[in-house]
C-alpha cells in the first residue's frame, strides 16, 4: 500500500462520507486537481468521466496500478491520470463541468495562479468543488504564520496558513461553503479549520 494511502486509512472513516456528499452529484466531465492515489474515485457516483492530474510520479504510479486491477471496479466509467499541476492546466478554456480540490490547496506552490487556471478551463456554469483547510483566526492563525515553514518541510509541502477562501473569493469565485466547518481529527488545531463546499463563476457584471 502507498504510504498516503496508510496515513490516510484512519482519517478516510471521517473524511469518506463528506468526499461522497460532496462529489456524488457531480455529472458530465471532471477534472481533479492533485489527484493523489484516486482516494476520491469512488465517490463518483454520477461523473461521466474524470480526469485528474498530479505532478508527483509515486501518486501517478500507485493510482495506474489502481487502475490497472480488475478488483478496482467502483470507479467513473471512463478515468484518465496526467502529469499536471494546478498551476497550468493542459486544458482549452471552458471544458469542464466540475473541478475538484480535496486537500491539495494547501500544497500547491501558487494558489493564485491555480485558481486563476482552475476558473479558465471551468464552462461558465461549472463549479469549483474543495474540501480544504484554511488559516484560522486569531492567535491560533499568528500560530499558524510562525509554523508555516517548519510545517512545509514536515508535511509534503502543506501550508496551513492559506487564506484560500478569501483568494477564491478575491479572483472571482462565489464561495458557498454549505456542508462542513469541522476538524476532521482530533489533534491541536494546527492545520484547521476545514472547510467543504462549492464555488461558482461570478461573471462580468455581476457583484
Ligand atoms: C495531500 S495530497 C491530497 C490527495 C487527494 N486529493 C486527497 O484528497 O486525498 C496532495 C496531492 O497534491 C499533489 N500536488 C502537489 N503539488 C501540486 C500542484 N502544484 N498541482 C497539483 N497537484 C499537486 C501531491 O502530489 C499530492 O498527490
Amino acid at each position: 500500500m502507498n504510504n498516503y494511502d496508510r496515513l490516510a486509512a484512519q482519517a478516510e472513516r471521517k473524511l469518506g462520507p463528506i468526499r461522497a456528499d460532496l462529489l456524488g452529484g457531480l455529472t458530465g466531465r471532471v477534472l481533479e486537481v492533485g489527484v493523489g492515489t484516486g482516494v476520491n474515485l469512488p465517490h463518483y457516483r454520477n461523473a461521466a468521466e474524470v480526469i485528474g492530474i498530479d505532478p508527483s510520479d509515486v501518486m501517478r504510479t500507485t493510482l495506474t496500478a489502481k487502475l490497472e486491477d480488475p478488483s478496482f471496479a467502483d470507479r467513473p466509467p471512463s478515468v484518465q491520470v496526467a502529469d499536471a499541476r494546478g498551476e497550468q492546466l493542459p486544458f482549452p478554456d471552458e471544458s469542464f463541468d466540475a473541478v475538484v480540490c480535496t486537500l491539495v490547496l494547501c500544497v500547491v506552490d501558487d494558489l493564485d495562479r491555480t485558481l486563476t487556471e482552475i476558473r479558465r478551463v471551468l464552462k461558465p456554469a461549472g463549479r469549483l468543488v474543495f474540501f480544504e483547510h484554511v488559516r484560522n483566526e486569531g492567535v491560533v492563525g499568528v500560530a499558524q504564520d510562525l509554523l508555516t515553514p517548519l510545517m512545509r518541510r514536515a508535511l509534503f509541502g502543506c501550508r496551513p496558513n492559506r487564506r484560500t477562501l478569501e483568494r477564491m473569493r478575491a479572483l472571482g469565485f462565489d464561495v458557498l461553503i454549505s456542508h462542513y466547518q469541522l476538524r476532521p481529527w482530533p489533534r491541536p488545531p494546527a492545520n484547521s479549520p476545514y472547510f467543504g463546499g462549492v464555488a461558482t463563476l461570478r461573471h462580468r457584471g455581476e457583484a
